[in-house]
């Protein structure tokens, strides 16, 4: 029995910075941001949204009514949990609609939230083959103003539902990870930033990626010649440049050649959002299947899903046939190309705003939220309180 991704759904808020804009207010050359880290446009989330509302609104995209009553296991990968008890799992479950006897829950390990529920997806489909399941990887990526990884920032959510006989991408039952306790990024309790060592999280990334690939194919006895394409976790998109030459650094020109322009296909919208850190190697897959002409029937995928601190997981899955007819190119260009652009002011405001953190209430001005859209609108006695408008 084939288990893997049966649909795939994508949010981002509805307002970026311009990369170059950005660079300009910082003294930097635009080319270091555009084209030395690959990022054009950056989202950024206003008050009212969150993981909880970006995951939900990533799963109204994508939701049916029998996809409301099959699914029984809502797994929330995100490092953006709004509460140290209560899972986003849960608001998700309630907003989206979904039948109650279900167990929901959240998933955290940095950038890898989300591959970890889809992991424990295949085996709860396994056993139960007529179930569903719905996992999201939502986050906000800030490193705040002025800081090396102020231009690697972003926000959104992708949501995924797997299934038996999934119509876009099987998942195999091959994968290698990784796990050492190291410290190259984090985010202490107490603080709405991340704290990021770039450089080694950049070596360390390589370095698992290295691991995780030999015992891979050590496994399995497949190598670069059986992967059409591989998608990358995209703390930022020159990052998968720096993977796929090292990957390849060893392969055949033809083998080097399909992979780098594969690359171009799988970075499209994270250069157009930022950093969506669990989601980011899912919108990668995404654009990968949105923007690539039609991969051929069987064409195997590589996913590579790192989290810093740090996890790491090499797995595949093969396209399904027609699958470019259960993806939403036209609904996902649109939601990019319909964004506001934040003026430097806007953004710079807006970045350092937060959520009152003394247990004072505080109600959203809702003007701005289109219809059909989970968002957070208020927060009354300690409660969050979402709604889709
Ligand atoms: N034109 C073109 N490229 C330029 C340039 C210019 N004018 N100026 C600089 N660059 C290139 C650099 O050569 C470098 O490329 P390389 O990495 O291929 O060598 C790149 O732009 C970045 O420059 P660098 O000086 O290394 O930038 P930085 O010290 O400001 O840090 C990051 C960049 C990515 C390390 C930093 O933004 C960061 O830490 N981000 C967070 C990363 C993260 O999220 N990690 C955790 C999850 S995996």
């Amino acid at each position: 029995m084939n288990i893997g991704i049966d649909k795939i759904g994508f949010y981002t808020p509805d307002q970026y910075i311009d990369m170059e804009k950005l660079a300009e207010i910082r003294g930097v050359d635009p080319a270091k941001y555009t084209i030395g880290i690959g990022q054009e446009k950056m989202a950024v989330a206003p008050l009212h949204e969150d993981a909880v509302s970006m995951g939900a609104n990533a799963a109204l995209a994508i939701l049916d009514d029998e996809d409301r009553a099959k699914i029984d296991l809502v797994l929330f990968g995100t490092e953006s949990g709004v509460d140290h008890s209560k899972s986003g799992a849960v608001w998700v479950h309630h907003l989206t609609g979904i039948q109650e006897n279900a167990r929901s829950f959240e998933l955290k390990q940095a950038c890898y939230g989300a591959t970890a529920g889809i992991k424990m997806a295949m085996g709860h489909i396994a056993l139960n083959p007529d179930s569903k399941a719905l996992v999201i990887g939502a986050d906000i990526a800030k490193y705040g103003l002025n800081t090396a990884g102020e231009p690697t920032q972003g926000a959104g959510a992708v949501a995924m539902v797997l299934s038996s006989n999934p119509r876009i991408l099987a998942l195999d039952n091959d994968s290698a990870a990784l796990t050492k306790n190291i410290s190259d990024f984090w985010r202490p309790l107490y603080s709405d930033y991340a704290i990021v060592d770039g450089k080694y999280s950049n070596e360390s990334y390589l370095s698992f990626l290295n691991d995780v690939w030999g015992v891979y194919k050590e496994r399995t006895q497949r190598d670069l010649k059986d992967f059409e394409a591989v998608c990358f976790h995209l703390p930022y998109t020159k990052m998968a440049k720096k993977a796929i030459l090292s990957l390849t650094a060893e392969a055949s020109k033809e083998d080097a050649e399909r992979l780098m322009s594969h690359y171009q296909n799988s970075i499209i919208y994270n250069k157009q959002v930022g950093n969506v850190y669990t989601g980011s190697l899912y919108l990668s897959l995404l654009s990968l299947l949105e923007q690539a002409p039609e991969l051929k029937k069987g064409s195997r995928i590589g996913l590579y899903s790192y989290g810093s601190g740090a996890v790491g997981e090499f797995f595949s899955g093969v396209v399904q046939p027609d699958y470019k007819n259960y993806v939403n190119k036209g609904n996902n260009e649109a939601l990019l190309n319909t964004r506001r652009e934040l003026t430097t002011d806007e953004y710079e405001e807006l970045l350092e705003k937060a959520l009152p953190k003394d247990g004072s209430n505080i109600e959203m001005n809702t003007e701005q939220i289109k219809d059909g859209k989970a968002y957070l609108a208020a927060i009354q006695d300690n409660l969050r309180k979402y709604a889709v408008k």
